[in-house]
């Protein structure tokens, strides 16, 4: 049996007032489209997505989540042109999903991310389907009308709905796992003949309904809440973060305050990491036994190592952290940063495309670029690596247990040979060999006495 997935996402999203199609907004970091994707159980061959408003930035993403692995199966599209309603939608993908030998169809809503694979499973199943959910304020949602068996016998739009249906709280989800055949069928029966003069993709289900049984599947309202607004997406990410954090917390993970740390669905956390308020973990983020991530962090595309502590208020982005280091406070480490085993990274350091061996320690106020730094080496307070001649970058290569004293720049391409020592306030400009000793210094200027002689000679301009 084929399945495939059809995933409707050609909606203009007025209400989001946006640049951005509705589906590419996150929650916890990832697009609701791409949520909607990874919901898809194994049970699915390959997913459809139709899409019109902004089809090339939606395109752009999908090809990006492919490159990087992040789709559960091959993902195509179809451009639905102007969009003239959820039964248009279905019948504009007509051709692909033939193409695709589709023999069953999953149809979802790209604007509903918080569907769990759970329920997309049960939509996967033989025996017709659609999900339902009980709301106390129905209003604008499709109402269900049920036979004595519980079987869906129609839906009707808020928008055509007489009172007394609109006074029914059951309404339909907006998901579906229907025999593609039979649907094809009723879609090719379809009017417009209604309150908003659209192709009800609901009209076409109630059609086959009355030929072949469809079940009513009461569904959680979190799960099939749509995303239409702003402040749709703040409730939504609400939920994802209440469902994301409660299921760390039930793995063995402290969170200081579960309402405030933002975990990304992509994230994995072993036992015992614990995560302050505030912080902000995003992408593929995975974190070993017992780490801690101190407040207001945030996180995106990193490893972090067993025991690491990442202290308040640092910025780690594509790199990774060695078990046993301590970052921050205040550190930022970007792309390409390799911490090995036990690095020490202090207040205001920023490191990019930079490997600290093990033990390596810069404690204070440094740039490390484009470099490399030996194992135990030292690195103190106010080393600049100048990786930028203005025009190309180059490296800085430091051995193995150097000392670099405080306030040193080296000029790229520059090596330091192992234990080698830098003075404070060299500007090194070409290579150390192992075990030197670099330094340049102006020389000092001392004159005895010279600071009162100063003083009296001001006190005496002011008296004149
Ligand atoms: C639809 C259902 C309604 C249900 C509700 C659940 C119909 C006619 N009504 O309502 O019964 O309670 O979902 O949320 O199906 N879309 C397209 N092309 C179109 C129109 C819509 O791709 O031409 C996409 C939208 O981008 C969105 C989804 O289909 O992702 C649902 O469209 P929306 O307008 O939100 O659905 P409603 O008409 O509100
Ligand atoms: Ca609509």
């Amino acid at each position: 049996m084929t399945t495939v997935a059809l995933i409707l996402a050609a909606g203009l999203g007025k209400r989001m007032k946006s640049a951005l199609p509705k589906v590419l907004h996150p929650i916890l970091g990832d697009p609701a489209l791409l949520w909607v994707l990874r919901a898809l159980p194994p049970a699915v061959d390959s997913a459809v997505v139709v899409l019109h408003h902004g089809r090339e930035q939606a395109e752009a993403a999908l090809a990006s989540w492919a490159a990087q692995g992040l789709l559960p199966c091959p993902a195509t599209t179809v451009d639905q042109g102007e969009p003239l309603g959820t039964g248009h939608a279905v019948q504009s993908a007509q051709a692909e999903l033939d193409r695709l030998g589709a023999e069953r169809v999953v149809i979802l809503c790209g604007d509903v991310p918080l569907i769990r694979p759970e329920t997309v499973a049960r939509l996967a199943q033989a025996e017709p389907r659609l999900l339902a959910m009980d709301l106390d304020a129905p209003d604008g949602y499709g109402r269900i009308k049920q036979r004595a068996d519980g079987s869906l016998e129609a839906i009707v739009e808020h928008k055509d709905a007489a009172p007394e249906v609109r006074a029914l709280r059951r309404v339909n989800g907006g998901a579906y796992g229907l025999p593609w055949g039979a649907l094809k069928q009723a879609l090719g029966r379809l009017g417009n003949a209604n309150a908003q003069g659209e192709y009800y993709l609901t009209d076409a289900v109630a059609d086959l309904a009355r030929t072949t049984r469809v079940a009513v599947e009461l569904c959680a309202p979190d799960e099939l809440m749509g995303m239409n607004s702003r402040r749709d997406q703040a409730e939504l990410q609400a939920h994802a973060r209440d469902r994301v954090n409660g299921a760390w917390m039930d793995q063995g993970v402290t969170f200081l305050e579960p309402s405030s740390a933002l975990v990304g669905p992509r994230v994995l956390l072993e036992r015992d990491v614990t995560v302050a308020p505030g912080a902000r973990l995003q992408g593929a983020v995975e974190v070993g036994e017992g780490a801690s991530l101190g407040q207001g962090c945030v996180v995106t595309d990193c490893r972090i190592g067993a025991g690491a502590e990442i202290r308040p208020y640092c910025v780690l982005d594509r790199s990774q952290v060695g078990p046993g280091c301590l970052i921050g406070p205040f550190a930022h480490l970007r792309e390409g940063s390799v911490l090995e085993r036990g690095v020490h990274l202090g207040n205001f350091v920023e490191t990019k495309k930079t490997t600290l061996r093990a033990g390596a320690k810069a404690n204070h106020l440094s740039y490390l670029g484009d470099a490399e730094v030996g194992e135990r080496t030292n690195v103190g307070a106010g080393l600049i690596t100048c990786n930028y001649d203005g025009f190309n970058k180059h490296r800085t290569v430091i051995g193995a247990d150097v000392f670099v004293g405080s306030d040193c720049q080296l000029v790229a391409p520059v090596s330091v040979g192992d234990g080698a020592i830098l003075g404070a306030g060299s500007t090194i400009t070409s290579d150390v060999p192992a075990g030197a000793l670099a330094l340049t210094r102006a020389p000092l200027t001392l004159k005895e006495g010279y600071a009162q002689y100063l003083r009296e000679r001001q006190r005496a301009k002011k008296r004149r």
